[in-house]
């Protein structure tokens, strides 16, 4: 008889079980594969984050799609490579006459159209634009607190990184405004007030979970931290509070406020139909020392496609939902516009998508439908197409090449004295045996039994290279310095004028 009742409540409480899960997805800044505590780092202090890995899926071979920031937010966003909504190559600036374009179909819009209260907070990084044509609030986002682009992109010596007076790190871009804080399309704060920063952010993401949960509506939050990418900052909270120095701070004032996400959900009671994704947009920017993050045992970091560059940290939860545990199934930042269409039941866009659907893998813990991938570089060329691929446990390197943000690292390869090197045949390595990219399986010539492997990975890059469809770099419409944001446009002189309080 017991056993009737339960199965007769679980029947009748179906369609809340089967409302359309709230999403939130937590993209990292220059946080490498080695950084958390979860990972690895001997001295992170990440207890959010652990806990969110241990009461969920913790991945250990999935990639962010691009090494660098631009193209890497694009690409999770739309779900499609960098190439293909142009933005490539390097990054967006504050004078930028391009941003991510508006036919694009983002998770955002997507959800929006199923009827989903959307927000967006931290760094956007897809390109402002005359009178804010790419913000979010233009990409289905109703609401935008946050920065438009990375918060080095203006000068920063002047302004305070850690309280009480600690000078932020460097000087930052000179030439270049100061940075601006968003809200919505208004410019609320110039230049920003990096200590005061977070409890914002934390206090708008509040407010807006708490509103759509009373609303009854389900909602769609993306938290952009930007707390580890150059250069660091924390509120007073969390100043001096790591072993691991200012980055360590940062990092721990970033995984706090994760904690407050996971804590806001719970008390507005749909924990069990929320659906957490963390990962992080590149590796670790190591020409910042012990200022930058860590790749861990991967080769190099942001700017290469070695693994350093694009293979991340990823953890996702939904209490209840999935079987808490660790996987090496690959996937994808590619993934998650269409693991998000799945999971939520909103139609697919009409669009060609570079990721699979990764439900099965999450919920039942069946295979990845990605046994594949493709590593473009900064500097995308079509003539060039990509520099790697990933095929199984294998992987061909046909270019390496340094970058400067990987500078300050033991190995050679990974600098920017390391030029341009086309392989063939490729470097082969074999990622479950050498992770570290050490031991190139091709030293001597293509031994016979790794023949087959050979010819199945150059005909998998050639059919991806010929169905590639570019379209055309955003970055190309270069840069008109008027675009630049100033939150009293008729001040003078630029950009010096530009100081706001609101
Ligand atoms: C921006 O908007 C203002 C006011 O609506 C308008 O005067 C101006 O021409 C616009 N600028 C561009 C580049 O579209
Ligand atoms: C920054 O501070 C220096 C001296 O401390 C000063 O000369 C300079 O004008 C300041 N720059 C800005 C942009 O405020
Ligand atoms: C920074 O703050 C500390 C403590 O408030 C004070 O002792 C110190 O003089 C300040 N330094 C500067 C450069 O303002
Ligand atoms: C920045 O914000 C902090 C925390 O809200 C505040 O104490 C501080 O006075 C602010 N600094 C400036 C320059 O406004
Ligand atoms: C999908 O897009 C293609 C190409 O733009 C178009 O031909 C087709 O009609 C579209 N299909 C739907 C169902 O909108």
């Amino acid at each position: 008889m017991e056993v009737w009742i339960f199965i007769l409540a679980g029947f009748l409480l179906q369609p809340a079980l089967t409302a359309p899960p709230n999403i939130v997805l937590i993209f990292a800044d220059d946080l490498g594969y080695g950084d958390l505590g979860c990972y690895g780092h001997p001295t992170s202090l990440t207890p959010n984050l652990d806990w969110m890995a241990s009461n969920g899926l913790r991945f250990k071979d999935f990639y962010s799609a691009a090494p660098l920031c631009s193209p890497s937010r694009a690409s999770l966003l739309t779900g499609r490579y960098p190439t293909r909504s142009g933005v490539f190559p390097g990054v967006f600036y504050p004078g930028s006459r391009g941003g991510l374009p508006l036919g694009e179909v983002t998770i955002a819009e997507i959800l929006q159209s199923q009827g989903y209260e959307t927000a967006m907070v931290g760094k956007w990084h897809l390109g402002l634009g005359a009178n804010g044509t790419f913000l979010p609030t233009r990409h289905g986002f109703q609401q935008f607190l946050g920065v438009p682009y990375s918060h080095d992109q203006g000068p920063c010596h002047n302004l305070t990184c850690f309280p009480p007076n600690t000078s932020c790190y460097g000087t930052c871009d000179l030439g270049e405004t100061l940075l601006p804080v968003f809200l919505n399309e208004k410019i609320l704060q110039q230049p920003v007030n990096f200590t005061g920063l977070v409890p914002r952010y934390m206090e708008f993401s509040k407010s807006f979970i708490r509103k759509a949960v009373d609303s009854r509506k389900p909602f769609f939050l993306y938290y952009a931290s930007h707390h580890t990418h150059y250069p660091q900052f924390a509120s007073a909270a969390y100043t001096g509070s790591s072993p691991r120095g200012r980055f360590g701070d940062a990092l721990r004032e970033f995984d706090g406020s994760v904690g407050e996400l996971l804590g806001t959900v719970f008390d507005a009671g749909v924990l069990d139909n929320t659906f957490f994704f963390f990962t992080s947009d590149n590796g670790p920017e190591t020409m910042r020392m012990e200022r930058g993050g860590s790749s861990g045992l991967l080769k190099c970091g942001k700017g290469t496609t070695y693994e350093g560059g694009m293979r991340e940290p990823a953890i996702a939860y939904w209490e209840g939902k999935l079987k808490p545990g660790v996987t090496s199934e690959m996937a994808s930042t590619l993934d998650i516009l269409p693991t998000v269409v799945a999971l939520t039941g909103a139609p697919f866009p009409n669009v060609t998508l570079d990721g699979y659907d990764l439900s099965q893998l999450l919920l039942y813990r069946h295979k990845s439908p990605r046994n594949i991938f493709h590593y473009y570089p900064t500097s995308i060329d079509p003539e060039r197409g990509t520099f790697a691929l990933r095929f199984g446990k294998y992987k061909a390197h046909f270019f390496t090449q340094g970058a400067p943000a990987s500078e300050n690292t033991p190995d050679p390869d990974c600098h920017i004295t390391a030029l341009l090197k086309v392989h063939d045949p490729p470097l082969l390595f074999d990622l479950d045996t050498d992770p570290a990219e050490n031991y190139n399986l091709f030293k001597e010539g293509v031994p016979a039994d790794l023949e087959p492997v050979l010819d199945a990975i150059l005909q998998e890059r050639v059919r991806f290279l010929k169905a590639m469809e570019y379209a055309e770099s955003q970055m190309h419409l270069g840069i008109d310095p008027s675009l630049r944001p100033c939150c009293n446009p008729e001040c003078t002189p630029k950009p010096s004028c530009c100081h706001c309080e609101i």
